[in-house]
């Protein structure tokens, strides 16, 4: 990915999620335009790895295994931050994953944990790093993963939708109180991203010509440009957008959602903004 873009010099950026995928690309974004970028997530080998790979190629890049459901490894990950860059500017929560089951069949154990590291994780990561920005006194931006899923629910992902609609509430929740301290709160709604945890879908499941023919772009979209639209939200340039959602799905929503005969997705929002 390139650009000749230098927005965040001497910024400090946390991404929860990135040893892979979406979190990956948006560390390497930041980092590309000049930015002091710590890496979080679950999967030590994974994780050190990417941030081995950055550092080779000259980006400021450092890494903290952990869990985001624990407060303990949370903490930790604030400390380290606040020890090697002396501050947080954007905080980037994008830890996540799927159950893909029907919903008779959830057991209590995948729901809660599920929650637990869908959305209590951004729970934990974003008060702590709230609470850092507020005693620098200068703002910042709290940024968050959520999904189309967020916004329409699709049969098999009970859980996923929940946990999904829930951080949006959770952002314009934060967007409220935090704007006093002139903090801003923003989330992405992907569709569905060509990372790891998609790309098998993507390149060899019987469905995919049909669940792409509803995505009027054709196509899946790139884990970079899920970290381009982060990068503009985390910027100057988006000064004035606090409380939104940004919708990058190729037109699949506006489209109706997805359309794979068994897999029906049904409105329950139909604008990011209400
Ligand atoms: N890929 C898509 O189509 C798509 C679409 C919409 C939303 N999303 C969301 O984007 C986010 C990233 O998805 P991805 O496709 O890049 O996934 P991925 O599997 O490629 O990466 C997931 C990352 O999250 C980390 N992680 C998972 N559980 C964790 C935990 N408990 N503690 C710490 N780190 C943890 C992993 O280590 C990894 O770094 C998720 O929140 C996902 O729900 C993905």
């Amino acid at each position: 990915m390139k650009t000749s873009l230098r927005r965040f010099e001497n910024k400090s950026i946390l991404v929860t999620g990135g040893s892979s995928g979406i979190g990956k690309a948006t560390a390497e974004r930041f980092a590309r335009e000049g930015g002091r970028v710590l890496i979080f997530a679950d999967r030590p080998e994974e994780l050190r790895q990417t941030a081995n790979n950055f550092r080779a190629e000259g980006l400021d890049v450092i890494e903290c295994p952990g869990n985001v459901a624990a407060a303990g490894d949370v903490d930790r990950a604030v400390a380290q931050a606040i020890s090697a860059f002396g501050r947080i500017d954007v905080l980037v929560s994008n830890a996540g994953f799927v159950y893909n089951e029907p919903f008779l069949e959830i057991s209590e154990e995948h729901w809660d944990r599920l929650m637990a590291v869908n959305l209590k994780g951004m729970f934990l990561f974003s008060q702590r790093v709230a609470r850092q920005m507020r005693s620098q006194g200068s703002g910042g931006v709290l940024l968050f993963t959520a999904s189309v899923n967020g916004l329409s629910a699709e049969t098999g992902l009970a859980s996923y939708n929940v946990s999904k609609a829930g951080i949006i509430l959770l952002m314009k929740t934060l967007a409220l109180e935090l704007a006093p301290h002139r903090i801003r709160a923003n989330a992405v709604c992907p569709g569905i991203i060509d990372t790891p945890n998609t790309h098998d879908f993507i390149m060899r499941d019987p469905k995919w010509p049909q669940y792409a023919r509803s995505i009027p772009w054709g196509r899946a979209g790139r884990p970079s440009e899920v970290a381009a639209a982060f990068a503009f939200l985390a910027s100057d340039d988006a000064e004035y957008i606090t409380g939104e959602c940004l919708v990058i799905d190729g037109g699949q929503i506006v489209n109706g959602g997805v359309k794979t005969g068994e897999n029906r997705r049904f409105e329950i929002i139909v604008s990011s903004t209400v």
